[in-house]
């Protein structure tokens, strides 16, 4: 006999399973979660890609302000200041960011993010939905096959963002100057743009030291931890920051937005930037 459920259509349990005729037998509300995960992921996509292909208000000349969407700027559609690396490529057109050269990784290195994956495996896949709520797929083969099985790579994404942390970091540095606009001098200079190049910046430390990678590599695979005293202790320090993860992820995701969305209002002149010192 077939008959119908709220899943489609009715399929006989599988031998020794119970004939429950619901899809699930949870009440809570358990599409909201990948709902959520759904669109903030997809906000910081279509946010990250508008942004990044923009290719203005992104460099605040006066506070040495970089959005981290465009670094490093290495291409020659950059604003030569806004270079802090030089300019390795000519004129970008426009279907390509200025930043080429970092963020194809760092959007490698969040894709196979261990976090991610369950994140939009649960809320653009559904698989699962939720817990205990069943698949709408008949087969699955995990990651066991191309294209999914790339994501054991991700190790090599890490130590790309590793580096661009570095250059993050630099670019947040150069954000404590400020230059006289009449006599060109530099000097030490403090405001609410260095300030959320900070938390940006440490918010994409914490995200990047958590990795799952990274507390593989410190010490997740040794055997004796008795005989690498140095590698035990970064890797009990890693391991707790890891029990963050989740947390960092979306942080990170909101400073970003928030660090390129406050320089682009300072740099398109919407907004003057709040100064503490000079
Ligand atoms: S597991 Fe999330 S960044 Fe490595």
């Amino acid at each position: 006999m077939t008959t119908t459920h709220d899943s489609g259509t009715y399929r006989p349990p599988a031998p020794g399973r119970p004939d429950i005729r619901q899809r699930t037998l949870r009440t809570d509300r358990w599409w909201l979660p990948p709902l959520a995960n759904a669109l903030g992921l997809a906000t910081f996509v279509v946010y990250a890609t508008i942004r990044s292909l923009w290719g203005s208000a992104y460099y605040v000349e006066q506070y040495h302000y970089l959005s981290p969407f465009y670094s490093p700027c290495v291409s020659a559609s950059c604003i030569p200041e806004a270079s802090h690396l030089g300019q390795w490529f000519g004129e970008m057109p426009w279907f390509l960011p200025y930043a080429l050269v970092s963020l194809p990784f760092l959007l490698l290195f969040r894709l196979t993010c261990y976090y991610y994956r369950k994140s939009y495996y649960r809320a653009f896949w559904a698989s699962p939905p939720a817990c205990a709520v069943a698949e709408p797929h008949t087969t699955y083969s995990g990651e066991t096959r191309f294209p999914l099985i790339l994501q054991n790579a991700h190790r090599y994404f890490f130590y790309v963002a590793f580096l661009i942390s570095i250059l993050n970091t630099y670019d947040m540095v150069l954000g404590f100057q400020s230059t006289d606009p009449i006599t060109g001098q530099t000097s030490f200079g403090l405001g609410l743009g260095t300030l959320i190049l900070l938390i940006n910046v440490i918010g994409l430390w914490l995200y990047t030291l958590s990795c799952h990678s990274c507390r593989h590599v410190t010490g997740g695979r040794l055997k004796h931890f008795s005989k690498h005293p140095v590698r035990y202790r970064l890797w009990t320090t890693i391991s707790k920051l890891n029990t963050r993860h989740m947390l960092f992820a979306w942080l990170t995701i909101g400073t970003l937005i928030l660090t390129d969305f406050y320089v682009m209002l300072v740099a398109s002149g919407t907004i003057s930037d709040l100064r503490i010192v000079n």
